[in-house]
């Protein structure tokens, strides 16, 4: 994807309001978007409702280590970091304006110790080798185009044989019929578990104060090694 200068681009701030429905916890982050019609430069639906999973398992993630592959402008690994996790952004090593994308992300939310890393899918990087012990990877809409499928799911099943009981977090939105991640599963033994909406009260064209899920259809699914292969 080639990259244009973000100074000639508007930045905008869009604030997230997550609630705790029982305790009155709540969390507010603010994601400056770049407005500009590239990937990677503003909030995506599936980033929404991942995050709003991640908000409801906002216990067990205190002190995990987690990295964002593909975060963009970082809603996720935003709200993971502000849930205490030790947080790694990553998105593609070619597109350096997304890169700055998640370190301004970051800084709009006075996260200071987040790291940002170049990890290209399919490639295995220096950097990707040696990332530290994961337990959760995000993905939010980095099954978007076909011809990227299998390179995700290669970084992924690298990443689950380092960490045999890490596990994919990701949403992806139904674009087509047509797609599926089905086959590469397989291939690359892989299990997958579909998470219904509904189970984290996402199942709303509402979410966290904003109307970005509207009527797309986002699914939400998590993603380990096969058990024969743990
Ligand atoms: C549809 S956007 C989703 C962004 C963000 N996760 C969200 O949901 O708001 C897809 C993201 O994947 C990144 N990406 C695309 N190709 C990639 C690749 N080959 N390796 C790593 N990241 C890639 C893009 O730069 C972009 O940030």
């Amino acid at each position: 994807m080639a990259q244009s200068g973000v100074e000639t681009h508007c930045i905008a701030c869009r604030v997230f309001t997550f609630d705790g429905s029982q305790n009155g916890q709540s969390l507010l982050v603010s994601i400056p978007e770049v407005l500009d019609p590239q990937y990677g430069m503003y909030v995506w639906p599936c980033a929404v409702v991942l995050a709003q999973y991640l908000w409801m398992r906002r216990e067990e993630l205190r002190d995990k280590t987690v990295l964002e592959l593909g975060a963009g402008v970082s809603l996720p690994g935003v709200v993971a970091a502000k849930c205490g996790a030790k947080v790694i952004l990553s998105d593609n090593a070619q597109t350096p304006l997304c890169l700055e994308n998640c370190r301004r992300s970051c800084e709009a939310n006075s996260l200071h110790d987040v790291q940002v890393l170049g990890l290209s899918w399919g490639e295995i990087s220096p950097d990707l080798v040696q990332l530290p012990k994961l337990d959760v990877i995000l993905g939010s809409d980095v099954f978007y185009e076909p011809q990227d499928f299998e390179d995700v799911l290669v970084t992924v099943a690298f990443l689950l044989r380092r960490n045999p009981k890490a596990e994919f977090w990701t949403t992806y939105q139904e674009r087509s019929n047509d797609w599926s991640i089905e086959v590469l599963l397989h291939r690359w033994k892989l299990s997958c578990l579909d998470i219904e909406l509904k189970t984290f009260d996402a199942d709303k064209p509402e979410l966290a104060g904003s109307t970005l899920p509207g009527n797309h259809s986002v699914l939400m699914m998590i993603i380990t090694l096969k058990t024969d292969d743990i």
